[in-house]
């Protein structure tokens, strides 16, 4: 197939270029598109045939479920059976944003886009170009990360282009992805709500709401095989560049330290070693490809630098990537849960 790549400038959207892709959507094509957290590959939710062609594309396990997009709020009334009084205090406050609302899904939504669950992922993306496509295209749009299943999902249309030229009808390319990480995924379903995913929105933000909202414990630990999380796309290998990953956690100092010593093993054995460092720790490290995610003072630049640094490690070729750990709180929650995802939990304390 031949992917047209389109460009469209945030400042002065085009809107015909916009028409176009939403017809595509419209007509059952793949439009992968920018938005505020990642880059989404779109297809209309409604239509079973273009949802079955999402996962063919991506490689993606039949039972994940795709998250359905909207461009206006009362869009969300056909897709859902009830909208509880929390789950729209925590719309009206977020959205559009990096949020998911995870509520119980009506019968117009095809099995297949909710991978036969009885809910619904929804999400009204804050970039302009999303939402404006989304709205050209009249339907409400399933949109996963624009990656081949398992690999870093694309915050620019390079790395989309990279996984999915060739294979689906259009790419736009537009602005790289602000926050960097997905949505923040929040069960409605019951009370208190409970957070499935971490993600560009945090709980504090979320408990401003009711204090009662609550992280679902299953988010930092690696599931074991017979184990069923709420979020199905939490089981499966995640995020990862082609070379393993491993995390050095604990004090910084003794991170450096730690990092240097296993660095020195590999390029003893030949390997080419990958190094994710910040700026704060940048010149500690030499003879190896260093990486800086940006500064541990600004949580949310290293939040929108992750995917791309993990992918630029497969440019360099890299054998192994060593990586620092972050702090748990605010944005660092998501950071370390894509991070330990990229890693399959090899996290070595010191
Ligand atoms: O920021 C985002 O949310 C991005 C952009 C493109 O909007 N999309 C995204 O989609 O991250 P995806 O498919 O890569 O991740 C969707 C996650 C999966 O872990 C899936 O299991 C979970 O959402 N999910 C979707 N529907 C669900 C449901 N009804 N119940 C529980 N989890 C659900
Ligand atoms: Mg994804």
């Amino acid at each position: 197939m031949n992917t047209k790549v389109v460009n469209i400038d945030e400042e002065n959207i085009n809107k015909l270029e916009i028409e176009e892709c939403g017809e595509i959507l419209r007509n059952g094509g793949l439009v992968a598109f920018p938005t505020e957290t990642v880059y989404g590959l779109g297809a209309n939710a409604l239509d079973p045939n273009a949802i079955k062609k999402i996962f063919e594309v991506k490689g993606r396990p039949q039972d994940n479920p795709l998250i359905v997009h909207i461009s206006d709020f009362e869009d969300i009334k056909p897709l859902v059976v009830d909208i509880p009084e929390i789950a729209n205090k925590i719309m009206n406050k977020f959205w559009p944003g990096p949020l998911t609302i995870i509520l119980k899904k009506s019968s117009i939504i095809p099995s297949v886009t909710c991978a036969g669950l009885d809910s619904v992922g929804i999400r009204m993306p804050s970039s302009n170009i999303a939402r404006q496509i989304i709205r050209a295209s009249k339907v409400p749009i399933a949109g996963p990360s624009a990656n081949i299943s398992g690999r870093p999902s694309p915050t620019d249309a390079e790395r989309c282009i990279e996984d999915l030229n060739g294979k689906i009808e259009c790419i736009v390319s537009g602005e790289k992805c602000n926050v960097g990480v997905e949505s923040t995924i929040v069960d409605c379903t019951t009370y208190p709500p409970c957070i499935l995913r971490p993600g560009g929105l945090t709980l504090e933000m979320l408990k401003s709401i009711d204090d009662n909202i609550y992280i679902d414990s299953a988010i930092m630990k690696k599931c074991d095989k017979d184990f069923k999380p709420k979020a199905p796309g939490m089981k499966y290998k995640h995020y990862a560049p082609k070379a393993p990953v491993k995390i050095i956690q604990g004090d910084l100092m003794k991170t450096t330290v730690k990092i240097n010593e296993m660095a020195r093993d590999y390029i003893e054995q030949n390997k080419v070693v990958g190094i994710m460092a910040t700026n704060e720790t940048l010149k500690e490290y030499n003879n190896a490809v260093v990486i800086s995610l940006g500064s541990r003072e600004e949580m949310s630049s290293i939040a929108r630098n992750l995917f791309e640094t993990l992918r630029s490690f497969d440019d360099n070729k890299v054998d192994i990537i060593l990586s620092e750990a972050f702090e748990e709180e605010g944005i660092g929650i998501a950071v370390m849960n894509r991070l330990k995802k990229s890693a399959g939990f090899d996290i070595i304390k010191v």
